[in-house]
């Protein structure tokens, strides 16, 4: 599986987000990670989509849009319709997780299902088949810039087992502290989709990429 690096806007400068999400794009990153966060299922709030719907009109990016939402199937079409190529739902936020994956893929895009650090990853296996994506979460969701939780090593390393097994068609992605000394060990745990928020917007965005993109080509 070809390991992709998928900045989180959430770090972003939103005073400069087009110029900022321009330069992410010219660098060779082909996905966005967009965090939507609520308010109820998670502490903060972030934005939804009249920003997705403007990143949309500009950029040819794939959009992955992570959920940090309470039923989130109440915005499923919406979200479709303003230009996401994925949604992922979290595992302990949905009422009917099948119902909720299945309606994602009725509108046409990858659904994607995120289990948060205290949540074993083999509660999210029987969903499996219907997913593009599963979103190990390695902090607490809610915020950037917080510190890897180690115990979550050892989950990429059950659900690439598991996926592996089971021959399913299912990347699994991973979000909260990846940084330069974190990306190894995430890649070699199975992980291929590298969410990465701060280390991508804080300081040089060019030579950021440059250099997480550096680290994933000496890995593979
Ligand atoms: C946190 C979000 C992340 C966040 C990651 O709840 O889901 O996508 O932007 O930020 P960093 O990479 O700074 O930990
Ligand atoms: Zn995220």
């Amino acid at each position: 599986m070809a390991v992709e690096l998928c900045p989180s806007i959430l770090s972003a400068d939103f005073w400069r987000l087009g110029e900022q999400v321009r330069t992410v794009s010219e660098n060779g990153v082909r996905i966005l990670h967009f965090d939507v966060m609520d308010g109820d299922f998670v502490p903060s709030i972030s934005f939804g989509m009249p920003v997705l719907a403007s990143i949309r009109k500009e950029t040819d990016m794939f959009l992955d849009v992570h959920m940090m939402v309470r039923e989130p199937v109440r915005y499923v079409a919406e979200m479709v319709k303003k230009g996401a190529d994925s949604i992922t739902v979290h595992l302990e936020a949905c009422q009917d997780v099948r119902k909720t994956l299945q309606t994602i893929r009725d509108c046409g895009v990858s659904a994607g299902l995120s289990v948060k650090p205290g949540t074993p990853v083999e509660e999210a296996f029987p969903f499996l088949d219907l997913c593009s994506i599963f979103l190990i979460m390695t902090v607490e969701p809610g915020f950037g810039g917080q510190k890897y939780i180690e115990s979550c090593t050892e989950k990429i390393r059950k659900a690439k087992d598991y996926i592996d097994a089971n021959g399913l068609d299912c990347v699994i992605q991973v979000d909260g502290g990846i940084f330069e000394e974190t990306l190894p060990i995430v890649v070699k745990a199975g992980a291929s989709w590298l969410v990465e928020g701060s280390a991508v917007f804080n300081g040089d965005i060019v030579r950021n990429i440059e250099l997480a993109k550096e680290q994933i080509r000496s890995l593979s």
